[in-house]
């Protein structure tokens, strides 16, 4: 079974603050998206990379492939994303060519993914799983609250137990035509793919995640990866 990897790549990174698009802000003077290319494509399993670059930025995004040193082996689609994830991802799978049944879907926005992590995601697929989460216990706390007016405190409805959560990270990975139903059928807003498995009632599992797949969203994990590269640099 042959293994493609879609990147949504087309978000404004709001939180990041401003500046271009999040996924072409550079980690070591490289930009993160290439960084998450180069993960996905370090992957044996992976011979398709389908990046789904900002809406005007698919031109650029293509230049920045070609400029960057990526394995032969692995070949490259761009297209221009959507409005939200979950568009931008069903814009990627649009664009999968016929031949590949297994699909990685992963956040250019983390960048440092080990190739490890990878490989556990497609090997978990290929043993049957439809869906595969790299998940990983938390540290904090979780409170469920009551939704409050701007500025007023937030009364605390429960505490779930924290034994039973986990952060879930990408690549998440799937059996294509499973994914390609549920982006076809599942409406409503999802944070990410596997939900819309869930919603299908189709088993979802999980694979150990891994602490360097965090995802930059916030100005500090700019920090934070840019002191794991330096670190992978010595
Ligand atoms: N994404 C996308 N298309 C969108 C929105 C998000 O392809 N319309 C991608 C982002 O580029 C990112 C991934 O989905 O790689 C995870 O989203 P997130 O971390 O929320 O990134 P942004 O949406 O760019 O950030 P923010 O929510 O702070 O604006
Ligand atoms: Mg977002």
């Amino acid at each position: 079974a042959r293994t493609a990897a879609v990147i949504p790549a087309a978000g404004r990174g709001v939180r990041l603050g401003p500046g271009a698009p999040k996924a072409l802000r550079t980690l070591g003077g490289t930009p993160m998206l290439i960084h998450a290319v180069r993960a996905m494509a370090a992957s044996r399993a992976v011979s398709l990379v389908v990046v789904v670059a900002p809406p005007e930025g698919a031109a650029e995004v293509r230049t920045l492939l070609d400029a960057h040193a990526l394995p032969d082996r692995t070949e490259f689609v761009v297209v221009p994303g959507g409005e939200t994830r979950q568009e931008s991802v069903k814009l990627g799978l649009d664009a999968l060519p016929p031949g590949f049944d297994i699909v990685l879907v992963h956040d250019a926005a983390r960048p440092l993914v080990p190739v490890d992590t990878v490989d556990a995601v497609v090997e978990a697929v290929r043993d049957g799983a439809p869906a595969v989460v790299p998940a990983l216990p938390l540290a904090d706390t979780v409170k469920q609250v009551e939704p409050a007016a701007p500025g007023e405190p937030e009364p605390v409805v429960a505490t779930p137990d924290r034994s039973l959560l986990r952060a879930v990270q990408t690549p998440q990975g799937f059996d294509r035509d499973t994914l390609v139903r549920a982006h076809g059928t599942v409406t409503g807003d999802v944070t990410d793919d596997a939900s819309m498995i869930e919603q299908l009632d189709l088993a979802v599992v999980t694979v150990p995640g891994h602490e360097e797949a965090f995802k930059v969203t916030r100005p500090l994990d700019l920090v934070l990866a840019e002191a794991v590269l330096a670190r992978r640099r010595l």
